[in-house]
Protein backbone atom coordinates (compact mmCIF):
# COMPACT_ATOMS: atom_id res chain seq x y z
CA UNK A 1 0.00 0.00 0.00
CA UNK A 2 3.28 2.50 0.78
CA UNK A 3 5.02 3.49 -1.86
CA UNK A 4 8.66 2.64 -0.97
CA UNK A 5 11.43 5.16 -2.93
CA UNK A 6 13.80 2.61 -3.10
CA UNK A 7 10.87 0.19 -4.78
CA UNK A 8 9.21 3.10 -7.11
CA UNK A 9 12.72 3.65 -8.71
CA UNK A 10 12.96 0.64 -10.94
CA UNK A 11 9.26 0.81 -12.17
CA UNK A 12 9.60 3.74 -14.68
CA UNK A 13 6.33 2.99 -15.99
CA UNK A 14 4.61 4.25 -13.07
CA UNK A 15 4.00 8.05 -13.41
CA UNK A 16 4.76 8.98 -9.58
CA UNK A 17 5.86 12.29 -9.51
CA UNK A 18 7.66 15.27 -10.98
CA UNK A 19 9.32 18.35 -10.28
CA UNK A 20 10.02 19.56 -6.57
CA UNK A 21 7.83 20.25 -3.50
CA UNK A 22 7.73 23.47 -5.39
CA UNK A 23 6.90 22.42 -9.16
CA UNK A 24 4.75 25.31 -9.56
CA UNK A 25 7.81 27.85 -9.69
CA UNK A 26 10.66 25.53 -9.79
CA UNK A 27 10.55 24.44 -13.87
CA UNK A 28 8.83 27.74 -15.25
CA UNK A 29 11.43 28.70 -18.38
CA UNK A 30 11.32 31.50 -20.74
CA UNK A 31 9.65 31.18 -24.11
CA UNK A 32 13.33 32.38 -24.95
CA UNK A 33 15.02 29.05 -23.87
CA UNK A 34 12.63 27.30 -26.33
CA UNK A 35 14.62 29.40 -29.35
CA UNK A 36 18.00 27.20 -28.76
CA UNK A 37 16.67 24.02 -30.24
CA UNK A 38 15.57 25.62 -33.26
CA UNK A 39 19.93 27.08 -34.45
CA UNK A 40 22.44 24.35 -35.86
CA UNK A 41 23.89 23.35 -32.67
CA UNK A 42 27.55 23.63 -32.32
CA UNK A 43 29.57 20.60 -31.44
CA UNK A 44 29.40 21.43 -27.27
CA UNK A 45 25.41 21.78 -27.53
CA UNK A 46 25.36 18.91 -29.75
CA UNK A 47 26.50 16.59 -27.53
CA UNK A 48 24.61 17.61 -24.21
CA UNK A 49 21.64 17.00 -27.10
CA UNK A 50 22.95 13.53 -27.68
CA UNK A 51 23.75 12.86 -23.85
CA UNK A 52 19.94 13.65 -23.14
CA UNK A 53 18.22 11.89 -26.01
CA UNK A 54 19.89 9.12 -24.92
CA UNK A 55 18.71 10.19 -21.77
CA UNK A 56 22.22 9.99 -19.79
CA UNK A 57 23.35 11.79 -17.28
CA UNK A 58 24.83 15.94 -17.53
CA UNK A 59 27.49 15.87 -14.74
CA UNK A 60 29.05 19.35 -13.57
CA UNK A 61 32.21 19.60 -15.80
CA UNK A 62 30.14 19.42 -18.85
CA UNK A 63 29.21 21.63 -21.45
CA UNK A 64 25.10 22.60 -20.75
CA UNK A 65 22.75 25.56 -21.72
CA UNK A 66 22.55 28.40 -19.58
CA UNK A 67 19.15 28.07 -19.49
CA UNK A 68 19.21 24.73 -17.96
CA UNK A 69 21.40 25.63 -15.45
CA UNK A 70 19.39 28.55 -14.33
CA UNK A 71 16.36 26.33 -14.24
CA UNK A 72 18.14 23.57 -11.97
CA UNK A 73 20.06 26.37 -9.91
CA UNK A 74 16.48 27.86 -9.29
CA UNK A 75 14.78 24.15 -8.88
CA UNK A 76 17.33 22.73 -6.79
CA UNK A 77 17.79 25.71 -4.36
CA UNK A 78 14.26 26.33 -3.86
CA UNK A 79 13.77 21.81 -3.46
CA UNK A 80 16.48 23.00 -0.07
CA UNK A 81 15.24 26.03 0.70
CA UNK A 82 11.71 24.20 1.32
CA UNK A 83 13.47 21.35 3.37
CA UNK A 84 15.65 23.71 5.30
CA UNK A 85 12.07 25.66 6.15
CA UNK A 86 9.91 22.52 6.28
CA UNK A 87 11.87 21.93 9.45
CA UNK A 88 10.05 24.84 11.68
CA UNK A 89 6.44 23.34 11.29
CA UNK A 90 7.90 20.15 13.33
CA UNK A 91 10.40 21.21 15.32
CA UNK A 92 7.54 23.35 16.89
CA UNK A 93 6.22 19.58 18.45
CA UNK A 94 9.60 18.56 19.35
CA UNK A 95 9.06 19.25 22.88
CA UNK A 96 5.22 18.20 22.93
CA UNK A 97 5.36 15.18 21.18
CA UNK A 98 3.44 12.90 23.64
CA UNK A 99 6.20 10.38 24.39
CA UNK A 100 9.63 9.76 24.48
CA UNK A 101 9.47 7.18 21.20
CA UNK A 102 7.43 9.81 19.45
CA UNK A 103 9.69 12.28 20.30
CA UNK A 104 12.83 10.62 19.31
CA UNK A 105 11.16 10.06 15.91
CA UNK A 106 10.11 13.55 15.31
CA UNK A 107 13.92 14.76 16.00
CA UNK A 108 14.72 12.01 13.85
CA UNK A 109 12.53 13.25 10.86
CA UNK A 110 13.55 16.52 11.01
CA UNK A 111 17.17 15.82 11.01
CA UNK A 112 16.65 14.00 8.05
CA UNK A 113 15.39 17.25 6.57
CA UNK A 114 18.29 19.36 7.62
CA UNK A 115 20.45 16.59 5.50
CA UNK A 116 18.17 16.85 2.48
CA UNK A 117 18.62 20.61 2.68
CA UNK A 118 22.03 19.70 2.54
CA UNK A 119 22.28 17.42 0.03
CA UNK A 120 20.36 19.93 -2.07
CA UNK A 121 22.90 22.73 -1.77
CA UNK A 122 25.33 20.81 -2.19
CA UNK A 123 23.89 19.82 -5.83
CA UNK A 124 23.17 23.08 -6.47
CA UNK A 125 26.81 24.34 -5.64
CA UNK A 126 28.35 22.15 -8.34
CA UNK A 127 26.24 24.28 -10.95
CA UNK A 128 28.54 27.62 -9.55
CA UNK A 129 26.44 29.17 -6.91
CA UNK A 130 27.34 29.68 -3.50
CA UNK A 131 25.97 28.22 0.01
CA UNK A 132 25.79 32.22 0.60
CA UNK A 133 24.15 33.53 -2.00
CA UNK A 134 21.73 30.81 -1.87
CA UNK A 135 21.14 31.80 2.45
CA UNK A 136 20.98 35.42 1.71
CA UNK A 137 18.07 34.68 -0.67
CA UNK A 138 16.25 32.89 1.12
CA UNK A 139 16.92 35.08 4.27
CA UNK A 140 16.01 38.30 2.45
CA UNK A 141 13.28 37.22 0.90
CA UNK A 142 14.28 36.97 -2.22
CA UNK A 143 13.82 32.54 -3.10
CA UNK A 144 10.80 30.89 -3.10
CA UNK A 145 10.20 27.50 -1.71
CA UNK A 146 7.03 25.64 -1.62
CA UNK A 147 4.24 27.45 0.03
CA UNK A 148 2.85 24.14 2.17
CA UNK A 149 5.35 25.04 4.64
CA UNK A 150 3.56 28.33 5.83
CA UNK A 151 0.67 26.77 7.26
CA UNK A 152 0.97 26.45 11.29
CA UNK A 153 0.45 23.14 13.04
CA UNK A 154 -1.77 23.85 16.24
CA UNK A 155 -2.40 20.02 17.16
CA UNK A 156 -0.05 17.10 17.48
CA UNK A 157 -2.20 15.06 14.85
CA UNK A 158 -0.40 18.12 12.70
CA UNK A 159 2.87 15.64 12.71
CA UNK A 160 0.76 13.31 11.09
CA UNK A 161 -1.24 14.96 8.46
CA UNK A 162 2.32 16.55 7.62
CA UNK A 163 3.85 13.20 7.10
CA UNK A 164 1.04 11.43 5.29
CA UNK A 165 -0.07 14.21 3.12
CA UNK A 166 2.96 16.51 2.83
CA UNK A 167 6.12 13.95 2.63
CA UNK A 168 3.63 11.15 0.72
CA UNK A 169 2.94 14.21 -1.82
CA UNK A 170 6.81 14.95 -1.89
CA UNK A 171 7.48 10.55 -2.77
CA UNK A 172 5.40 11.23 -5.45
CA UNK A 173 7.19 14.57 -6.91
CA UNK A 174 10.72 13.68 -6.40
CA UNK A 175 11.06 9.71 -7.18
CA UNK A 176 10.98 10.61 -10.66
CA UNK A 177 13.86 13.38 -9.81
CA UNK A 178 16.04 10.22 -8.94
CA UNK A 179 16.40 9.56 -13.11
CA UNK A 180 16.38 13.58 -13.52
CA UNK A 181 19.31 14.57 -16.29
CA UNK A 182 21.56 16.73 -14.10
CA UNK A 183 24.26 13.94 -11.89
CA UNK A 184 24.07 15.36 -8.61
CA UNK A 185 20.24 16.27 -8.40
CA UNK A 186 19.78 12.61 -9.42
CA UNK A 187 21.79 11.17 -7.09
CA UNK A 188 20.58 13.63 -4.24
CA UNK A 189 16.97 12.57 -4.69
CA UNK A 190 17.12 8.63 -4.05
CA UNK A 191 18.91 8.87 -1.00
CA UNK A 192 16.03 11.69 -0.09
CA UNK A 193 13.42 9.80 -1.16
CA UNK A 194 14.06 6.21 0.67
CA UNK A 195 13.91 8.67 3.73
CA UNK A 196 10.45 10.35 2.44
CA UNK A 197 9.14 6.95 2.55
CA UNK A 198 10.07 6.29 6.17
CA UNK A 199 8.40 9.69 7.04
CA UNK A 200 5.22 9.04 5.28
CA UNK A 201 4.98 5.59 7.36
CA UNK A 202 5.56 7.59 10.25
CA UNK A 203 2.63 10.22 9.75
CA UNK A 204 0.38 7.46 8.52
CA UNK A 205 1.08 5.39 11.73
CA UNK A 206 0.45 8.64 14.52
CA UNK A 207 -3.05 9.22 12.42
CA UNK A 208 -3.48 5.36 12.59
CA UNK A 209 -3.26 5.72 16.50
CA UNK A 210 -5.37 8.95 16.93
CA UNK A 211 -7.99 7.42 14.91
CA UNK A 212 -8.21 4.28 17.37
CA UNK A 213 -8.04 6.86 20.78
CA UNK A 214 -10.77 8.71 22.03
CA UNK A 215 -13.62 10.77 20.31
CA UNK A 216 -11.41 13.64 20.83
CA UNK A 217 -8.24 12.56 19.35
CA UNK A 218 -9.89 10.99 16.20
CA UNK A 219 -11.60 14.54 15.25
CA UNK A 220 -8.38 16.33 15.83
CA UNK A 221 -6.92 13.44 13.17
CA UNK A 222 -9.77 14.17 11.39
CA UNK A 223 -9.22 18.15 11.70
CA UNK A 224 -5.46 17.85 10.60
CA UNK A 225 -6.12 15.85 7.28
CA UNK A 226 -9.37 18.66 6.63
CA UNK A 227 -6.71 21.37 6.80
CA UNK A 228 -4.23 19.48 5.08
CA UNK A 229 -5.68 17.75 1.58
CA UNK A 230 -5.94 20.44 -0.11
CA UNK A 231 -2.67 22.02 0.34
CA UNK A 232 -0.80 18.48 -0.15
CA UNK A 233 -2.88 18.44 -3.69
CA UNK A 234 -1.46 21.95 -4.82
CA UNK A 235 2.01 20.60 -4.25
CA UNK A 236 1.90 19.17 -7.86
CA UNK A 237 1.74 23.16 -9.30
CA UNK A 238 -0.88 24.31 -11.74
CA UNK A 239 -3.46 22.32 -13.50
CA UNK A 240 -1.69 20.89 -16.45
CA UNK A 241 -3.14 23.68 -18.91
CA UNK A 242 -1.90 26.65 -17.06
CA UNK A 243 1.76 25.13 -16.70
CA UNK A 244 2.70 25.88 -20.16
CA UNK A 245 6.50 26.28 -19.40
CA UNK A 246 6.81 22.54 -17.72
CA UNK A 247 7.66 21.66 -21.56
CA UNK A 248 11.24 22.20 -21.62
CA UNK A 249 11.51 20.89 -18.85
CA UNK A 250 10.44 18.10 -19.86
CA UNK A 251 12.15 18.13 -22.67
CA UNK A 252 15.40 18.23 -20.87
CA UNK A 253 14.72 14.56 -18.96
CA UNK A 254 13.83 16.91 -15.45
CA UNK A 255 10.57 16.74 -15.08
CA UNK A 256 9.06 13.56 -16.51
CA UNK A 257 5.40 13.53 -15.88
CA UNK A 258 2.47 16.57 -15.71
CA UNK A 259 1.08 17.57 -13.00
CA UNK A 260 -2.46 16.59 -12.76
CA UNK A 261 -0.87 13.14 -13.56
CA UNK A 262 1.28 13.25 -10.37
CA UNK A 263 -1.54 14.82 -8.47
CA UNK A 264 -4.20 11.78 -9.66
CA UNK A 265 -1.61 9.43 -9.16
CA UNK A 266 -1.53 10.63 -5.37
CA UNK A 267 -5.04 10.80 -4.70
CA UNK A 268 -5.28 6.95 -5.63
CA UNK A 269 -2.20 5.99 -3.07
CA UNK A 270 -4.35 8.39 -0.24
CA UNK A 271 -7.85 6.62 -0.94
CA UNK A 272 -7.28 2.99 0.18
CA UNK A 273 -4.67 4.39 3.34
CA UNK A 274 -7.47 6.95 4.31
CA UNK A 275 -10.09 3.67 4.37
CA UNK A 276 -7.82 1.66 6.46
CA UNK A 277 -7.13 4.50 8.65
CA UNK A 278 -10.96 5.65 8.83
CA UNK A 279 -10.29 9.21 7.71
CA UNK A 280 -12.45 10.74 5.40
CA UNK A 281 -10.81 12.66 2.47
CA UNK A 282 -11.91 16.07 2.39
CA UNK A 283 -13.77 16.36 -0.45
CA UNK A 284 -17.48 15.17 -1.45
CA UNK A 285 -16.96 15.28 -5.08
CA UNK A 286 -14.41 12.22 -4.90
CA UNK A 287 -15.18 9.07 -6.21
CA UNK A 288 -13.69 6.50 -8.61
CA UNK A 289 -14.52 6.77 -12.68
CA UNK A 290 -14.75 3.63 -13.95
CA UNK A 291 -14.75 4.88 -17.53
CA UNK A 292 -11.36 7.18 -17.19
CA UNK A 293 -10.20 4.50 -14.55
CA UNK A 294 -9.19 7.86 -12.60
CA UNK A 295 -10.55 9.80 -9.19
CA UNK A 296 -13.16 12.85 -10.26
CA UNK A 297 -12.59 15.19 -7.63
CA UNK A 298 -13.68 18.63 -6.81
CA UNK A 299 -11.96 22.18 -8.47
CA UNK A 300 -9.30 22.87 -6.60
CA UNK A 301 -9.33 26.15 -5.27
CA UNK A 302 -6.09 28.38 -6.03
CA UNK A 303 -7.32 31.42 -4.82
CA UNK A 304 -5.83 31.02 -1.35
CA UNK A 305 -2.79 28.95 -2.92
CA UNK A 306 -2.05 32.19 -4.83
CA UNK A 307 -2.50 34.44 -1.53
CA UNK A 308 0.20 31.99 0.37
CA UNK A 309 2.82 32.04 -2.63
CA UNK A 310 2.12 35.82 -2.65
CA UNK A 311 4.07 35.52 0.63
CA UNK A 312 0.32 36.34 2.14
CA UNK A 313 0.30 33.04 4.06
CA UNK A 314 -0.73 32.46 7.65
CA UNK A 315 3.26 31.53 8.68
CA UNK A 316 5.43 33.73 5.63
CA UNK A 317 6.45 36.05 7.72
CA UNK A 318 7.19 33.77 11.30
CA UNK A 319 9.07 31.57 8.69
CA UNK A 320 11.68 33.61 7.23
CA UNK A 321 12.22 35.36 10.52
CA UNK A 322 13.02 32.28 12.14
CA UNK A 323 15.06 31.23 9.26
CA UNK A 324 17.09 34.48 9.54
CA UNK A 325 17.16 34.18 13.33
CA UNK A 326 19.21 30.72 13.39
CA UNK A 327 21.53 31.99 10.53
CA UNK A 328 22.67 34.41 13.02
CA UNK A 329 22.86 32.33 16.31
CA UNK A 330 25.07 29.86 13.90
CA UNK A 331 27.83 32.84 12.67
CA UNK A 332 29.83 32.04 15.47
CA UNK A 333 30.11 28.25 13.97
CA UNK A 334 30.37 29.55 10.73
CA UNK A 335 33.66 31.92 11.34
CA UNK A 336 35.07 29.22 13.75
CA UNK A 337 34.87 26.76 10.92
CA UNK A 338 36.40 29.19 8.43
CA UNK A 339 39.15 29.79 11.15
CA UNK A 340 40.02 26.31 11.61
CA UNK A 341 40.41 25.85 7.70
CA UNK A 342 42.59 28.94 7.69
CA UNK A 343 44.83 27.59 9.81
CA UNK A 344 44.82 24.20 8.68
CA UNK A 345 45.95 25.67 5.45
CA UNK A 346 48.13 27.64 6.94
CA UNK A 347 50.26 24.55 8.81
CA UNK A 348 50.20 22.36 5.87
CA UNK A 349 51.66 25.39 3.63
CA UNK A 350 54.59 25.55 6.83
CA UNK A 351 54.92 21.65 6.49
CA UNK A 352 55.21 21.65 3.01
CA UNK A 353 57.97 24.51 3.14
CA UNK A 354 60.16 22.70 6.07
CA UNK A 355 60.39 19.78 3.48
CA UNK A 356 61.35 21.72 0.79
FE1 LIG B 1 12.69 15.98 2.94
FE1 LIG C 1 10.26 14.37 4.69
Amino acid sequence: MFPRGDQRLEDDRAPTGVGTANTQESTMTSPADLSVVEREPSPEEAQFDDLIAADSRIEPRDWMPDAYRKTLIRQISQHAHSEIIGMQPESNWITRAPSLKRKAILMAKVQDEAGHGLYLYSAAQTLGITRDEMMDQLIEGRARYSSIFNYPTPTWADMGAIGWLVDGAAICNQVPLCRASYGPYGRAMVRICKEESFHQRQGFEILLELMQGSDAQKRMAQDAVDRWYWPALQMFGPPDDQSPNSAQSMAWNIKRFSNDELRQRFVGMLVPQAEVMGVTLPDPNLRWNEERQAYDMSEIDWTEFEEVLAGRGPANAERIRRRREAHEEGAWVREAAAEYARKQAERRLAASGAVA
